[in-house]
């Protein structure tokens, strides 16, 4: 046979294996069950058990996650959306996890052009930077409750009334002039006024607990509570000892690039409700965050930012922020 046959033979035979492997591979089974009238398949398709339940199976047993979800801004997005179907769960195991949020998060928050203002939207390489080197949204954001809320409470109170009542109340553990004698008691000198009438109102209404602060609060008037803001956010935090007894804070520098959006590269943040961090006493820090992290004090932001956190972790924290000075503010490097 002469070779230009013997080659369009062969080409031949390889396209109808290609064409057989291709029939293999791409046809769903059951189109040979059903062939072309695919409409028989409905009442098997009908007798399946879902594999979705709904977010109000996971309620009973997951309740106050599904509180924390219901509440905010991603009910609309269903538990199984994110975990998965729960069909056999939880008898037949756990569901997953995300672990990688960022590829979640993504998927629907990622800006793009034609996708629905209604729908948030972010640039990830500037909103994120850390994003390739492993920092995670949830780093951030608390996935049940996703939206950073800054509720920032008016402040119209009178300094020089604070004062008075400060030293009649307050100034035993806050120091004559907000900065506390003791490592554990923080102080208030130059912490944000809005933050401050914030805390004060969650320990009087009982959504903060504190053995010392539930009773004095709950006897304060609003009108005390501005005053009182007024004053200490009048104060100058100069004074306050930077020295860290605990912790490494070199290593704490490095895990607060993770605080850095909310709280300033220096623990210094612009927005006035949220607090201070710097210079603040070292083992308030400590207190605080693993306050946090039990569940003890109820933020849904700093409860998902301080889950990953160990004990060793947050005394690096608690060491980075004590040691800064207060008064300079820094932004993106530089100081202001
Ligand atoms: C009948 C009770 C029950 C229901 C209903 C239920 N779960 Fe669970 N879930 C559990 C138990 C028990 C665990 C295991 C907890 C453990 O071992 O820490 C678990 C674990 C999980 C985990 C893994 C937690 C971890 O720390 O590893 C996720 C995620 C989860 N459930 C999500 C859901 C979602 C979403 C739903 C609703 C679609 C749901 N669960 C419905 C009982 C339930
Ligand atoms: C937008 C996606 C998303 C939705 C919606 C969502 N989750 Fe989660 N869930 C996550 C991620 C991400 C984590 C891991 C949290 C982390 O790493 O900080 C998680 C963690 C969990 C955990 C285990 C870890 C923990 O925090 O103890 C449980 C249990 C859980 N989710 C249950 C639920 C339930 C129940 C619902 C619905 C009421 C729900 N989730 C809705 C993304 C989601
Ligand atoms: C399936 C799509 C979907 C996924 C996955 C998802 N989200 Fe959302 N997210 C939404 C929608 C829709 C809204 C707006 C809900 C509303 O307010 O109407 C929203 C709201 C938000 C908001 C509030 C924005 C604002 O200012 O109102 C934040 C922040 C957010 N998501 C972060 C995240 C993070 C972090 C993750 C990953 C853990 C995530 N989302 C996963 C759909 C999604
Ligand atoms: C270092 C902390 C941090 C990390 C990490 C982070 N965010 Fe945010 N995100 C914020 C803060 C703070 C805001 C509120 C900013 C504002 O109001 O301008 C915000 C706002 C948002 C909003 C609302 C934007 C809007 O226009 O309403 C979305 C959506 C969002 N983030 C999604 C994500 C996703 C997805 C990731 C992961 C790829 C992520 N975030 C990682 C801190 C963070
Ligand atoms: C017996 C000592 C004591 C007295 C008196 C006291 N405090 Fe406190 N204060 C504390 C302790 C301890 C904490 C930390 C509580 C915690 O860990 O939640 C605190 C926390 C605070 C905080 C929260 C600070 C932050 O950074 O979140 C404010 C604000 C505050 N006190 C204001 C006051 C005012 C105003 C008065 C006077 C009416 C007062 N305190 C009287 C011990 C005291
Ligand atoms: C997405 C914003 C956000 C991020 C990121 C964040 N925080 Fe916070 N932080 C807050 C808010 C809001 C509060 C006030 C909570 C309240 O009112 O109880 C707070 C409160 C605190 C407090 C209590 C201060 C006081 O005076 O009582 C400490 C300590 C703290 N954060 C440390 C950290 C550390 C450390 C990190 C990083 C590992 C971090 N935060 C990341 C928003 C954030």
């Amino acid at each position: 046979m002469p070779k230009h046959i013997v080659r369009l033979i062969l080409l031949m035979v390889a396209f109808g294996a290609i064409g057989y492997a291709a029939k293999v591979f791409f046809t769903a089974d059951s189109f040979y069950k059903y062939g072309h009238y695919r409409a028989a398949s409905v009442p098997e398709i009908a007798a399946q058990e879902p594999v979705y339940q709904t977010p109000r199976y996971c309620q009973t047993c997951h309740s106050e996650r599904h509180a924390q979800w219901s509440a905010n801004n991603h009910k609309t997005v269903t538990c199984e959306t994110c975990h998965g179907a729960a069909k056999g769960h939880p008898q037949s195991g756990k569901l997953p996890i995300p672990s990688d949020a960022v590829k979640l998060c993504t998927l629907c928050h990622e800006a793009m052009p034609g996708r629905p203002r209604t729908q948030p939207q972010i640039q990830v390489a500037q909103h994120n930077p850390y994003a390739s080197s492993g920092q995670q949204c949830t780093a951030c954001h608390n996935p049940h409750a996703p939206k950073i809320v800054a509720v920032v409470a008016i402040v119209a109170g009178d300094a020089a009334a604070g004062a008075k009542k400060h030293a009649a109340s307050c100034a035993a553990c806050h120091g004559a002039k907000g900065i506390s004698p003791n490592d554990t008691w923080p102080n208030l000198a130059g912490q944000h006024a809005a933050y401050l009438v914030r805390i004060l109102a969650a320990y009087k209404s009982g959504a903060q607990k504190d053995v010392a602060m539930t009773p004095l609060a709950q006897a304060l008037s609003d009108a005390e509570i501005q005053n009182l803001a007024a004053y200490y956010a009048s104060l100058s935090c100069d004074g306050a000892p930077g020295a860290a007894r605990i912790g490494d804070v070199a290593a704490g520098k490095a895990l607060a690039k993770n605080c850095t959006a909310c709280h300033g590269e220096t623990g210094i943040t612009s927005n006035p409700a949220w607090p201070k961090l710097a210079a603040q006493k070292a083992e308030y820090l400590v207190n605080a965050l693993k306050a946090f992290r039990a569940g003890l004090r109820k933020d849904p932001t700093m409860a998902g930012v301080t889950r990953g956190l160990s004990d060793g972790d947050i005394a690096n924290l608690a060491a980075y922020y004590a040691a800064q000075n207060c008064q300079a503010v820094t932004v993106g490097g530089k100081t202001q």
